[in-house]
């Protein structure tokens, strides 16, 4: 064994895989069999006296840590407000608008909050801490290579170098009880890929059993909507791209519909309307209107967004068509694919003229590999660091993979999410 092949091992060696994305809406964080979701935005800075007013005014008996962090940003010099706590906040900060970090130092207490809670979940399951992680992390796909470069040379001058190791240290404070908490972690290495290339990885996983299969990931999220070619295991760059349309978009019309209908006296905060999605509710009570069924300007809302992602979608087939290349699965992802999965499904049917089962075989519903639409990315982030550290140790990587629970910054709602697990496959060989 040669000396480098050493150093790269023990580099490797004990490194636990995690996996994460950076939202419009949500950050993702993935470990184990849990994911934590929360909001991706920072408040402002926190001070003693905006900290009192907090304790003091918070009724809320929800005391957990993912709706009450902190964290302290080394570089700026203060606490910031992560999630849930920035409702309290004058200036919330959103780490990406429109699919794009916006301000890396921002970015980056996000990145830290979403480490720091996962090794929280860890250790109160009583597993060891998170002291030394190889990261699978999502990027923005427009932005293409540039931006994994400049997160890398932003993300080294906040590291502490020892040698050949990296540390990160996460101040966290919890705003609701005063605890405060600091870790270290060893980061072996962070691998960047484009946001819908995690929703690859758990396909390659969960249902293709390590083999290759040409997927095309349609991930319709809060502020875009990605698509992203997966050809020979590799992401086509001149396909893959990010386009500022997502469920607020519509959630946004339809505030702004309810809000002409009641002659501009009434405002419908968006976020009312969102709420009502996953329930499958669409009647709001406006004051001195009555109630009001958005049902049918949903519909519509939808159907624009549909053809629009199917015209782009034809246009990629045609192309790959061209060039001798033929997608074997459709993967519909993110938050908004609960309402957009049967009618996208629907319109590639119409183009391949398949019949139903070759329909229901090839565009696939990833509820049944046992994720979430919305949270796949973060948990196949995590399978790509996994494949990463089994590759540099060169031992056969663990194919299996379940999310028994979703942690989030949501006050309302259980919190819970139970998947089914999953049974090992055969021994993985990945083209890398
Ligand atoms: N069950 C559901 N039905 C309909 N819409 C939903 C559902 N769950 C979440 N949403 C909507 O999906 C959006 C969040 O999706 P997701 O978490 O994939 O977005 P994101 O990753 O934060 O954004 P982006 O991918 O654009 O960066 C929100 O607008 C939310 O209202
Ligand atoms: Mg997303």
């Amino acid at each position: 064994m040669s000396k480098k092949t050493r150093t790269t091992n023990s580099l490797y060696e004990g490194a636990v895989p995690v996996g994460g994305e950076l939202g419009t809406s949500t950050s993702k964080f993935c470990v184990d069999d849990k994911v934590v979701m929360f909001s991706s935005v920072v408040g402002d800075a926190l001070t003693p006296i905006l900290e009192e007013n907090w304790r003091r005014m918070n009724r809320s008996r929800d005391r957990r840590w993912v709706r009450n962090l902190a964290i302290w940003d080394d570089k700026r010099g203060d606490w910031r407000y992560v999630g849930a706590m920035t409702r309290s906040s004058e200036t919330p900060n959103w780490f990406t608008e429109r699919g794009l970090v916006q301000n890396m130092d921002d970015a980056f207490v996000g990145l830290q909050a979403g480490l720091f809670l996962l090794n929280k979940e860890r250790t109160k399951d009583g597993k060891k801490p998170l002291d030394k992680i190889g990261m699978g992390f999502g990027i923005p796909v427009k932005a293409g290579e540039n931006a994994a470069d400049e997160f890398f040379s932003y993300l080294r001058t906040r590291l502490e170098k020892k040698g050949e190791q990296s540390f990160l240290t996460i101040k966290a404070k919890n705003v609701a009880t005063g605890e405060e908490e600091t870790i270290r972690i060893q980061l072996a290495f962070v691998a960047i890929q484009f946001q819908g290339y995690g929703a690859y990885m758990a396909m390659l996983f969960g249902k293709y059993g390590m083999k290759l299969y040409n997927t095309y990931v349609i991930d319709v999220g809060h502020g875009t909507w990605i698509k992203l070619p997966v050809i020979d295991n590799e992401v086509d760059m001149l396909l893959a791209d990010s386009i500022p349309y997502g469920m607020h978009t519509i959630t946004e019309n339809i505030s702004r519909v309810i809000f002409e209908k009641s002659r501009q006296r009434y405002r419908i905060p968006e976020q009312r309307v969102m709420e009502k999605l996953p329930r499958n509710e669409t009647r709001i009570e406006v004051p001195g209107e009555g109630v009001f069924d958005f049902r049918p300007v949903l519909d519509n809302e939808l159907r624009d967004m549909v053809d629009k992602i199917l015209v782009r979608v034809r246009q990629d087939l045609g192309e790959l068509s061209r060039r001798g290349k033929f997608i074997d699965y459709f993967a519909i992802v993110g938050g908004g694919a609960p309402l957009v999965f049967e009618p996208i499904k629907k319109g590639i049917q119409r183009y391949y003229d398949w019949n139903d089962e070759v329909t229901n075989a090839r565009v696939v519903d990833v509820s049944t590999i046992g994720v979430h639409p919305r949270t796949i990315n973060s948990v196949g982030f995590m399978l790509l660091a996994r494949d990463q550290i089994a590759i540099e140790l060169d031992r056969p990587v663990d194919p299996s993979f379940g999310v028994r629970e979703l942690v989030t910054d949501e006050l309302k709602g259980d919190g819970r999410d139970l998947r089914a697990s999953r049974q090992p496959l055969s021994k993985a060989v990945i083209k890398s």
